[in-house]
């Protein structure tokens, strides 16, 4: 295990982001800062942001990047990401976002950039079949025999479908994935920072390879 590590993490919409990072941060020991979970607790507790962003969100578009960039710096500078590091999930995912971040992190650079590749078809099964703790964020897959309520093993919360996983926020948010956030990938890739990572196997399968790529990416710097 090494811990001190920079991540980010970017992949069309439900292919495993979130599930992957959770483990991920315990692995590293560093935190999971996933915009999305953000946006979600600030709704939640209904602050300025929260209103904001609440429809924004429920309708699948993209919060302001400025807003964004605002809400990751703040998040950047708190002690625990500044000692150990951090695996960034939904961000950057404008090239605008991008280009703030590398400014962000000149003096400390991100160690690698990982594109979780998982095709169109098979991201929109995993969407309809998610629910996600409100309280953690843990994901699970409905196969039709829950109880109801469905209670969170981590942490006793509410498991819940999320209300941007509608058919049409979905097919919003993967369209904005192909034209806002896909743009990324060359953006990195022409600077030799991206690491593609097949995430089409079972969640161990593509855990082993995520740390086999990351521990490559920071064996070659
Ligand atoms: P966000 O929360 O980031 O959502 P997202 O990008 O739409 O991604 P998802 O959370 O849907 O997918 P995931 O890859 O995390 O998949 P998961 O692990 O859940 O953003 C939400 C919204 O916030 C945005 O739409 C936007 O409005 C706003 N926002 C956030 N960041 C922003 C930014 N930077 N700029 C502007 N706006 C921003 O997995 C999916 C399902 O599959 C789960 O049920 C899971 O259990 C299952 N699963 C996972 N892995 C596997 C596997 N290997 N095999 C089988 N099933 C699996
Ligand atoms: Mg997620």
């Amino acid at each position: 295990m090494i811990a001190g590590v920079r991540l980010i993490i970017i992949g069309r919409q439900g292919a495993g982001k979130g599930t992957q990072c959770q483990r991920m941060s315990r692995h590293y020991v560093v935190p999971h800062i996933s915009t999305g979970d953000m946006l979600r607790a600030a709704v939640r507790e209904g602050t300025t942001l929260g209103r904001e962003a609440k429809a924004v969100i429920e309708a699948g578009s993209l919060v302001g990047d400025e807003i964004m960039i605002e809400l990751v710096r703040g998040r950047l500078d708190q002690d625990d990401a500044r000692t150990r590091g951090y695996i960034l999930d939904g961000f950057p995912r404008t090239v605008i976002q991008a280009e703030a971040l590398d400014v962000m992190t000149e003096r400390h650079p991100i160690h690698a950039v990982i594109d979780l590749d998982v095709p169109r078809d098979l991201v929109i099964d995993r969407i309809s079949a998610r629910r996600t703790c409100r309280d953690c964020g843990t994901n699970y897959q409905a196969r039709g025999a829950e109880r109801h309520p469905w209670i969170c093993d981590q942490c006793g919360g509410d498991v819940v479908q999320r209300d941007d996983d509608t058919r049409e926020a979905v097919t919003r948010r993967l369209d904005l994935y192909e034209s806002q956030t896909a743009p990324l990938l060359e953006y990195y890739a022409s600077r030799d920072r991206l690491t593609v990572v097949d995430g089409r196997g079972t969640p161990d399968q593509v855990f082993h390879s995520l740390t086999a790529a990351i521990e490559s990416a920071r064996g070659s710097q």
